[in-house]
């Protein structure tokens, strides 16, 4: 694929810039309560690959995350970072930033009325859920090699199956740590109900292969009743190497 050169804001005009000054008390509280009640359940059921990286990359209880900070601690380390965006990006410009290394994030913050659901993602999905992961090696190489694949897929039902990559790794991945199931990806990590559905009687929990979630159907805006468990964040750069063979690229 071309590798592009240019700044973020020459490449897409939908980033935008975080104007952290703006941010009010109140959204700083709401980011608080939020950051404190995921915390209390992910200490025992989130993967440490996520409570290493909100870590090192400097999440904080008290403030709405500022992205220059968060960039200059993450770029450091695996060469991520996340770009401020207004909304959704159309899905090619989305895995374009991936394939380049940036993380497209909302920094809109929820209301309080809407701390225990909201449809479209906010900085709390997006910087809380997504980008402590972008600090493993691991993971970070598995993200940019699938942002490569999935922008580069010609045939919509590889890009079905990208779809479905994502969504049961990246948004609700599992993965086995010290003998017990964790949760690392980010629908998981910053919604407490999906969590615990996901970790519940209810939720099928299957081995991770590249050939189960390719064929695995999934809906979103309601709890899953399957997700998939690696071993290690390894399996999914493998898994992702694979794909490469299997997906029709341009
Ligand atoms: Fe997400």
């Amino acid at each position: 694929m071309q590798e592009l050169s240019e700044g973020p804001t020459t490449l897409l005009p939908a980033f935008i810039e975080q104007r952290w000054d703006d941010y009010t008390a109140e959204q700083h509280e709401v980011w608080g309560l939020l950051y404190d009640r995921r915390m209390k359940q992910l200490v025992t059921d989130g993967s440490r690959v996520f409570l290493d990286g909100a870590k090192v990359i400097g999440l904080r209880h008290d403030q709405v995350p500022n992205l220059a900070d968060v960039n200059a601690r993450l770029s450091r380390m695996t060469g991520w970072n996340a770009v401020p965006v207004a909304g959704f990006l159309p899905a090619r410009e989305f895995f374009q930033c991936l394939s380049m290394r940036r993380f497209p994030t909302t920094i809109t913050v929820r209301t309080r009325e809407q701390m225990d659901y909201l449809p479209e993602p906010d900085i709390f999905h997006d910087v809380f859920g997504h980008v402590p992961l972008h600090s493993d090696p691991a993971f970070a190489d598995f993200l940019q090699r699938y942002g490569k694949i999935a922008c580069a897929a010609r045939d919509d039902e590889d890009v079905v199956r990208m779809t479905r990559l994502f969504w049961f790794t990246v948004e609700f991945g599992l993965v086995r740590e010290d003998g017990r199931t964790k949760v690392y990806g980010s629908g998981l990590i910053s919604s407490h109900g999906d969590a615990a559905n996901a970790l519940g009687p209810k939720c099928e929990r299957r081995p991770f292969s590249l050939d189960a979630v390719f064929n695995q159907h999934f809906e979103i805006d309601h709890l899953q009743d399957v997700l998939f468990v690696v071993d290690s964040f390894e399996q999914l750069f493998a898994a992702v190497r694979e794909a490469e063979e299997r997906v029709t690229l341009c």
